[in-house]
């Protein structure tokens, strides 16, 4: 196969199309995308740019909240998994201690069940919200949830397009433990333009598949512009190849009216690296005073969904780079411990905790051999 030079456009409704031949360029679509890029663009997804924009309005009247305001939606008790994540707070795995600069807010539009919260109060908590915002609240649950909604139709794309049952990967997500946010990537300063700050350090998400209906970026005067520069903005690394072993960075940046799909790690393991996590990096401008507002869905499995590739996909290469197998609501609590979001201690809550118990009965033991 000759190796791609550009990202492929999915029109949803291709998929539900009755020409078996516009059905199979859309499977190729996903395959070329989702498997060399690691991304994918869609059209004829149904969000209003209208509803985003006022949902943009929405998110910069908190950002304009004092420090101290915000700080009310600032959760570390939540490992930053609900409200408000302050800059300079989370930190890409391979970022050397760099955080990225940006601020952030995380609210789940989907509904969850009771028994998972007490699995997994962090991750699966209740919604925080600002009480004069109403806008921003609709606006990040009802995009956050068409965004979801395009998500499940993608992922029946995907197991469409490596030949698999319809809900191979769709059913794994019931009452998961999605996730919105909007973010805002920080203006900087003349002194630190030119330095190695970046808006969003090299990364692969760790979920199954994301969701960006596109953002906005804005001027020093704090109105919206366009991009400032050619060097901002996201930018992802495509599949190693024999002639780009390590890949190749390309902009993106989607056509108009497009929204962009990311694969993230879970849909990666579970297709033994079939279809590829996409390492991406969103950098700032090289002019100082600009922001950028964007906004992501995370689709992920359920959190007792273990991790391992599925059987079709299970050979010796796939299962020692995947293995060993890991329950998912682990894997993201080791992952949010990486990235700085949760403490290092939540890895304590793994495995068994009750040791003390025993302890308890020696140290009784030791006293009544002493008496
Ligand atoms: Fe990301």
């Amino acid at each position: 196969m000759t190796t791609p030079s550009t990202i492929p456009v999915l029109d949803l409704a291709d998929l539900s199309s009755r020409d078996p031949a516009v059905r199979a360029a859309a499977a190729e679509a996903i395959r070329v995308g989702y498997g060399h890029f690691g991304l994918l663009y869609i059209k004829g997804h149904g969000i209003d740019p209208s509803a985003l924009d006022a949902f943009y309005d929405g998110f910069l009247g908190f950002c304009a909240k004092s420090e101290a305001e915000k700080r009310r939606f600032g959760r570390d008790d939540l490992w930053y998994q609900r409200g408000w994540t302050p800059p300079n707070t989370e930190q890409a795995v391979v970022a050397g201690g760099q955080p990225d600069f940006k601020e952030c807010y995380f609210a789940a539009p989907e509904a969850f069940h009771l028994r998972d919260q007490t699995l997994y109060p962090q991750i699966y908590a209740d919604n925080v919200w600002p009480e004069d915002l109403p806008v921003f609240r609709s606006g990040l649950m009802s995009i956050g949830h068409q965004l979801h909604v395009i998500g499940l139709h993608l992922l029946k794309a995907c197991a469409m397009a490596l030949r698999l049952p319809d809900d191979t990967f769709a059913r794994l997500t019931d009452n998961g433990p999605h996730i919105t946010r909007a973010l805002r990537y920080l203006p900087l300063t003349a002194e630190q333009v030119g330095t190695d700050i970046l808006w969003g350090e090299e990364h692969t998400d760790f979920n199954l598949l994301t969701l960006l209906p596109g953002g906005r970026f804005l001027d020093p005067s704090g109105a919206t512009c366009k991009r400032p520069d050619e060097k901002s903005g996201l930018f992802l690394r495509t599949r190693p190849t024999k002639e780009n072993p390590n890949g190749e960075l390309v902009s993106g940046t989607p056509p108009p009216g497009c929204i962009v799909s990311q694969v993230g790690q879970q849909l990666e393991i579970l297709t033994g690296g079939r279809l590829l996590a996409t390492p991406h990096v969103i950098t700032a401008p090289s002019v100082p005073g600009y922001s950028r507002l964007s906004m992501a869905h995370f689709v992920h499995v359920h959190t007792d969904t273990v991790l391992f590739p599925l059987e079709s996909f299970c050979d010796e290469t796939t299962v020692r780079a995947y293995g060993p197998p890991v329950l998912s609501g682990t894997y993201a609590i080791k992952t949010l411990v990486d990235i700085a979001l949760a403490p290092k201690s939540a890895l304590d809550r793994l495995g068994y905790r009750h040791y003390d118990r025993l302890a308890d009965i020696r140290a009784r033991e030791g006293t009544l051999v002493s008496k």
